[in-house]
């Protein structure tokens, strides 16, 4: 879900908010809402997208200088307007926005229903203004009876609250991320900075148990029990434009073609090519025993990379789904434990980084966004720099991930000529262009957009790739589509293969792997399968392919970079010629802030 708020924009503070929703659309798009405070609380919400928000807004004459607004991705009860937020006491003059879940809100609840309240609606949020309400009426001033509500609460939440006769934001966090925008006699609250960037790129982050007060004279942030917290200002670096389309049909379309400027961020200032080597020195003294990487989705396939980074540089290393490793925690040893998570909010990847910490492990997070939960809270952080990503279906974070970890795995380790990994590296951005400029990925995607199902193999390197080309397929097609390790094809997945499922094999070099996978292409063209190779030319696959997807000559970690650059081409055009939502596949949202 998104959170947005805003005090001291006069006129403009509707429109403010609406526009901060389009900007967390990405966040939750199921239903919307805003609250203005102008002496009472109007609330206007509607179940669907900020579109429909809109729609719904034109018949209602909304005014205030004060409000907040919020865009849902359901966790308590379908998405009906009742269920969209704000929430509403009994008495209307309180409204409530919320991220994240509220643990014990059934005993809340009850409780607040034995006293008489209504509800009306099957959200764990509802109790938060009912919790206000009580504490009004038993005469505390507003603000305490805001900080008593929300010290109730068990869970993650990020909060906003506006009250009847006051020009002011309430807002407090556990677990959830909110952070303060800080404009000219103006100031925005949000669960992201593009909500409002447009304004200001000086920002304050929130930290778990802080309360912040947003109001004419400007803001100030405390614990919950109202004890002063100084906060540093940090200023925004990426420009508004950058949370643009920029011309293109898609967000991922654009950050897809993003992805050489992403990596040279990443890269710039970390590597030193004459010398061969590596600075990660901001992460201090690291030369771990051991790596387990914990992820969840296209983090897992980067983590699965990674993985094979420190193991061939001799460390143990090992990549764990975040949900499974929680649940059946490893024996850890000296392991770090690496959270990789691009938004860093992601519930299961900081509850698995919980429970190692709680086992006494170091752990490390590498993330895009600075100062999200699992950046604060683990021991390290390591950017990856990619820039906002707004389209749900990562691209170049998932790139960026990928040569962030071969420079952690390089700092880290630092065994063997790393020299030509370096230039390799170095030379992956323009090699990234060279693949956007000349892939015939929409042709492909024209040849096969009607298949039953598209299927994926590679080895080593490549199988991650492999993973990773599936899940996109299918998150933005809404298709059939699995990866395999090549290996393993014959092992019952190739009872699958028919001339309707092309299937996409990534080969590199000309050593055992390439020839085996070479031998595992063979077996499905003999099942009348089309065959696209993603092929650096080196091996005799083109042979056996029906469409090449060319790979300049490069080392086959980063050539895992360049094959993924087509596949997520192929992926786009599929589901662009499908008529998709590309940016919102159905049902998905790009942060998981629930376990
Ligand atoms: C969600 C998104 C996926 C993403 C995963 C992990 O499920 O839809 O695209 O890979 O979360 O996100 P993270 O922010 O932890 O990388």
């Amino acid at each position: 879900c998104g959170i947005i708020g805003c005090v001291g924009r006069d006129d403009a503070t509707l429109e403010t908010l609406v526009h901060g929703l389009s900007k967390l659309e990405y966040r939750g798009y199921d239903s919307a809402g805003v609250a203005m405070a102008n002496g009472g609380v109007d609330v206007v919400k509607t179940s669907g997208e900020i579109d429909d928000l809109r729609e719904t807004l034109e018949g209602s004459a909304l005014t205030g200088d004060v409000g907040i607004g919020h865009t849902r991705w359901s966790t308590h009860g379908p998405p009906t307007d009742a269920n969209a937020h704000p929430h509403q006491d009994c008495t209307g003059d309180v409204a409530v926005v919320h991220n994240g879940i509220i643990e014990n809100y059934q005993s809340l609840r009850d409780e607040l229903v034995g006293a008489g309240h209504t509800f009306t609606s099957d959200t764990d949020t509802e109790v938060v203004p009912h919790l206000v309400e009580d504490a009004l009426e038993a005469g505390v001033d507003p603000e305490r009876a805001v900080r008593d509500a929300v010290s109730r609460l068990e869970g993650s939440y990020a909060v906003a609250v506006v009250i009847a006769g006051e020009e002011t934001v309430y807002a407090a966090r556990n677990d959830s991320p909110l952070v303060l925008g800080l404009g000219e006699g103006e100031t925005f609250l949000a669960s992201d900075v593009p909500a409002f960037r447009d304004f200001t790129d000086q920002v304050v982050y929130l930290a778990d148990g802080e309360f912040a007060k947003l109001d004419a004279e400007g803001w100030t942030v405390t614990t919950l029990d109202g004890e002063p917290v100084e906060k540093d200002v940090d200023t925004i670096e990426w420009d508004p434009e950058e949370t643009g389309k920029s011309g293109y049909d898609h967000y991922m379309l654009k950050e897809i073609h993003e992805q050489p400027r992403a990596l040279r961020q990443c890269l710039r200032g970390r590597v030193d090519e004459m010398a061969g080597t590596v600075d990660i020195e901001d992460l201090g003294d690291l030369s771990p025993t051991g790596v387990q990487f914990v992820a969840c989705g296209t983090s897992y396939h980067a983590a699965l990379y990674g993985a094979q980074l420190f193991r061939e540089a001799g460390i143990p290393a090992q990549a764990f789904l975040a949900s499974e490793y929680a649940t059946s925690v490893p024996p850890i040893g000296d392991a770090l434990v690496v959270g990789v998570t691009q938004s860093g909010e992601t519930a299961d990847t900081l509850s698995a980084l919980r429970a190692a910490r709680k086992r006494g492990a170091r752990t490390m997070t590498v993330t895009n966004v600075v100062g999200s939960t699992a950046a604060r809270e683990c021991d390290h952080a390591f950017y990856i720099r990619a820039g906002p990503e707004i389209g749900v279906a990562a691209s170049k974070t998932f790139s960026s991930q990928q040569v962030a970890l071969n420079l952690l795995a390089l700092g880290m380790t630092n065994t063997g000529d790393v020299r030509e990994i370096i230039t390799a590296l170095r030379e992956l951005p323009g090699n990234v262009q060279r693949v956007l400029d000349e892939s015939v990925a929409e042709d492909v995607a024209e040849v096969y957009e009607d298949a039953g199902a598209y299927f994926f193999i590679g080895r080593g390197y490549q199988y991650p790739v492999a993973l990773e080309g599936a899940l996109k397929m299918k998150e933005i097609t809404y298709k059939h589509a699995e990866g395999f390790a090549s290996g393993e094809l014959k092992h019952g997945p190739l009872a699958l293969v028919t001339e309707n499922t092309p299937v996409f094999a990534v080969v590199t070099g000309d050593g055992e792997q390439a020839r085996k996978t070479v031998g595992n292409v063979k077996e499905v063209e003999a099942r009348d399968a089309p065959v696209v190779a993603i092929s650096d030319g080196q091996s005799d696959v083109d042979r056996y392919a029906d469409h090449v997807l060319e790979l300049p000559e490069t080392h086959p970690r980063a050539a895992a970079v360049l094959a993924n650059t087509h596949l997520q081409l192929v992926s786009y055009h599929v589901a662009n010629l499908l008529g998709r939502n590309i940016d919102k596949p159905r049902n998905l949202a790009k942060s998981v802030t629930v376990e």
